[in-house]
């Protein structure tokens, strides 16, 4: 399956995909084919630089309307024609036309246990929240913020101790080897989804 994976950071789940991939690179049923972005200099494009991936930066600031961005992330994504759009880390909301183009094929990883603590902050939510446990999901994209189907849950124990961002990294060791997993079996096994529940490989 032909992957392009879109990064808003320091692209430490693109680097777990790249890894899992160069480990094994017939087996894993996956090449990362394009890596977007929609800012620069963030260690994600460095990342896609190192393994030799073509990339792209679609800012919203360089367009005219929120729309007009949506249009050109669409295109420059469709450009590579993934099988699976993968959102690692991608901090921007996917608009219409993407989801028209993409829906389906788009997964989406958090770091907390959706349906809780949605949003561009759910770590710092759920320790606020005081929670025991938190996790990261790995959902497919709807037309909600993090509501679409889940595919996986990981579990994550909170401590005392934890501040965002000990808890965060704590999460993203969970997230990432999650993410390698999931991907890897959409890709050899197929999937289908039917209203909230996905199939993997039936
Ligand atoms: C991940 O925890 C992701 O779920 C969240 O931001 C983090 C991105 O980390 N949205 P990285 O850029 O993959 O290192």
């Amino acid at each position: 399956a032909r992957l392009v994976v879109l990064v808003s950071g320091s692209g430490t789940n693109l680097q777990a995909l790249l890894d899992a991939i160069a480990a094994d690179p017939d087996g894993y049923g996956a090449e990362i084919v394009a890596v977007g972005a929609d800012r620069d200099d963030i260690a994600g494009l460095e990342r896609a630089e190192r393994a030799g991936l073509p990339t792209f930066v679609r800012k919203v600031k360089d367009h005219a309307s929120r729309e007009e961005w949506d249009r050109a992330l669409t295109e420059a994504t469709a450009a590579y024609t993934p099988d699976l759009v993968i959102s690692a880390g991608f901090m921007k909301i996917l608009g219409k036309e993407f989801l028209a183009r993409f829906g389906g094929r788009i997964v989406n990883t958090h770091p907390a246990l959706l349906p809780s603590f949605p949003g561009a902050r759910g770590v710092r939510d759920a320790l606020a929240h005081g929670v025991k446990v938190t996790g990261c999901t790995v959902h497919f994209v709807d037309d909600g913020v993090d509501t679409g189907p889940i595919i996986a849950q990981g579990v994550v124990e909170v401590r005392d101790e934890d501040d965002e961002a000990a808890l965060h990294e704590r999460i993203k060791e969970v997230e990432r080897s999650l993410l390698v997993e999931v991907v890897g079996r959409l890709a050899r096994h197929g999937y289908r989804i039917e209203g909230r529940k996905v199939h993997v490989g039936e």
